[in-house]
């Protein structure tokens, strides 16, 4: 069976682009390859996070997962810092990364501009993210758009490193989903939306109230032509919504043009915001039910013990490739 990993920081609330772009495809693949997924705290510190804020979302990212439909006994769900592999092969990798390949990740541009105090982890992220994904025998990652430039990097570290030392690392394949693949901002639908966006209304939240999710819809930045029509570069808006409404729902963009045509953006944003509250709903129960129980406990300790056995046979590799320690 082929293995899948994939990580997600519990950086806030998972947004609707985490869910279409990231986990619903987890979902979808769990029952057909082997499955790590992570909950990556250690990339969620390449930017300041309150320590208690960061706990919280810890614990509330391992439940979206299990509330999505990632069944924890089938697949591993663990928290990264738990562990310590990955920051072990995370510096190992750095060692052969060069400063002006993560330079050029559009990530770490995006977010250090305007920043005064840039930390390093923030340029060397990509090399701890390789190591999450190395460290399985990855085949397969599943991720949004976004991580494309990390997963390229991530493979030519993979070829570096068995070149220059031992043939030990799986070169993985990065798997991107037709639809969903970049949801971007509803108030400036020109930028991804992220879940640490300043802006409040340009992202919707796993977790936000049905009132909540219809009123960001509703005030979702479109155009003045008033034809529903996907076209990316001149209706950016109206584009971002079909897409997010095509993802929750299955039907194909083409059949929603035709749904709503000579129908005005009244009407097509109550849909949208209607495919988004029903797909959410059954998640927002299960994860109601989960974070007031002990399950994720025993569920997260059952991930770590698993990750870390498949971890610590691959860190032994390593060293000894790279001749570390003395055996
Ligand atoms: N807008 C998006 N559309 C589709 N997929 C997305 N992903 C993120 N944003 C979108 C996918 O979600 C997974 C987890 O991402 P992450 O949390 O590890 O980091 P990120 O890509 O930086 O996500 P955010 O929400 O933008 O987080 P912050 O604001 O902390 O930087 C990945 O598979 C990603 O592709």
């Amino acid at each position: 069976m082929k293995t899948i990993f994939s990580g997600i920081q519990p950086s806030g609330t998972l947004t609707i682009g985490n869910y279409l772009g990231a986990i619903q495809q987890f979902v979808e693949l769990q029952n057909n390859y082997n499955c790590y997924f992570c909950i990556v705290d250690e990339h969620a510190i390449t930017v300041p996070q309150d320590r208690l804020e960061l706990r919280k979302n810890i614990k509330s990212l391992a439940a979206l997962y299990i509330a999505s439909g990632i069944d924890p006994d089938s697949s591993t769900l663990f928290i990264q810092s738990e562990v310590p592999e990955h920051t072990q092969l995370g510096w190992m990798l750095q060692s052969i990364s060069y400063v002006g390949e993560l330079e050029r990740m559009t990530q770490y541009k995006d977010k250090s501009q305007g920043q005064e105090a840039i930390s390093s982890a923030l340029l060397t992220y990509p090399s701890l993210m390789a190591a999450d994904i190395l460290l399985y025998n990855t085949d397969v990652v599943p991720v949004g758009d976004d991580q494309k430039q990390h997963l390229e990097l991530t493979r030519n570290l993979a070829q570096r490193f068995n070149n220059r030392f031992n043939n030990i690392f799986t070169v993985p394949e990065v798997r991107i989903p037709k639809v969903g693949a970049r949801i971007m901002s509803l108030q400036e639908p020109s930028k991804k939306m992220s879940k640490s966006d300043t802006n409040q209304k340009g992202f919707i939240s796993m977790l936000d109230e049905p009132k909540r999710i219809e009123k960001k819809i509703k005030s979702a930045v479109t155009d003045s032509e008033g034809i529903v029509k996907f076209d990316k570069k001149n209706k950016p808006g109206v584009s971002n919504l079909l897409t997010i409404y095509s993802s929750c729902t299955g039907e194909s963009i083409a059949d929603l043009e035709k749904k709503y045509e000579g129908k005005g953006y009244g009407d097509f944003k109550q849909g949208v915001a209607n495919a988004v509250i029903d797909t959410l709903r059954p998640i927002q129960e299960k994860y109601e039910q989960l974070i007031q129980s002990d399950e994720l406990d025993a569920i997260l300790d059952q991930g770590r013990d698993k990750a870390s056995l498949s971890a610590g046979k691959t860190i032994k590799k390593a060293k000894k490739a790279m001749g570390l320690g003395r055996k």
